[in-house]
């Protein structure tokens, strides 16, 4: 970062955000995430289209949905769903093209998600997304379309956790250089010791940020989960003849 830029105000949140997994019992006023979830109610979006919903939740409500407390103790959460169903009903911009229809909801909740995950840490909100919590992330999109009642076309994407941070914020983990994700002109390819440093890093790391598991743990559960998540994300998503 250019030291010219290091005492701007955005660029500093966006450099100190970590996913945090650890959070304190304090809740967040619903003054501070009416702001969060207005964040999101503001991103851009294609055409405007606003290809989202947010099923929002207290540490309570979580409860009464799910039976188990919100992941890492958080204080709120919010599910964040690509959201192709609303606007048919006055308008079908995708009738044909299920894929880009999808990529298109998917493109516009996470940066939706994104805005409301950068609000939170500007009002000293920590989060961390998640795709597996257990039974509600997006690798239990079936279940959630159950326990839910998300008509065709919302689709589950990723569940927000917000809470005050409990303890010290964990060291940025490895993140690529540039370099090796930049080009100019035609694609390049990685540089592959660059790239297996880079693996070596994230597994000894993981540790720091995952105090439960081990970065094998949580490939096996991605795995195990990943069969069930492709056929229930493919019948919600291309659920027309
Ligand atoms: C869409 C998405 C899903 C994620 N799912 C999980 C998850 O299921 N469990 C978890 O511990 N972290 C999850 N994360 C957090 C990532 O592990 C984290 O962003 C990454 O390790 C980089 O760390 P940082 O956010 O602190 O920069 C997810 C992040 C994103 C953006």
């Amino acid at each position: 970062m250019p030291a010219s830029l290091k005492d701007h105000e955005l660029i500093n949140i966006i450099l100190k955000r970590r996913s945090i997994r650890r959070f304190a019992d304090r809740d967040i006023t619903d003054d501070v995430f009416a702001a969060i979830l207005e964040a999101g109610r503001l991103a851009p979006s294609t055409v405007n289209l606003q290809t989202w919903s947010f099923a929002v939740f207290t540490a309570e409500s979580w409860r009464e949905s799910f039976d188990r407390p919100v992941p890492f103790k958080g204080q709120r959460a919010v599910i964040v769903l690509g959201d192709t169903h609303r606007g048919k009903a006055v308008l079908d911009v995708f009738p044909y093209s299920p894929l880009v229809e999808y990529t298109v909801a998917v493109i516009n909740a996470s940066l939706a998600a994104m805005n409301m995950n950068l609000a939170a840490e500007a009002l000293g909100v920590s989060s961390v997304m998640l795709s597996e919590t257990g039974q509600s992330g997006f690798l239990d999109a079936g279940y959630l379309k159950e326990t839910l009642a998300l008509p065709e076309g919302v689709i589950p994407l990723m569940t927000i956790v917000f809470g005050y941070p409990r303890g010290p914020y964990p060291p940025l983990p490895p993140k690529l250089p540039l370099e090796q994700i930049c080009f100019g002109g035609q694609y390049r390819e990685a540089d592959g010791e660059v790239m297996e440093a880079w693996l070596l890093q994230m597994m000894a790391g993981f540790k720091a940020t995952h105090l439960l598991s081990s970065f094998e743990a949580q490939l096996r559960l991605y795995r195990s989960k990943m069969g069930q998540a492709e056929s229930d994300l493919k019948e919600m998503v291309f659920y027309k003849e």
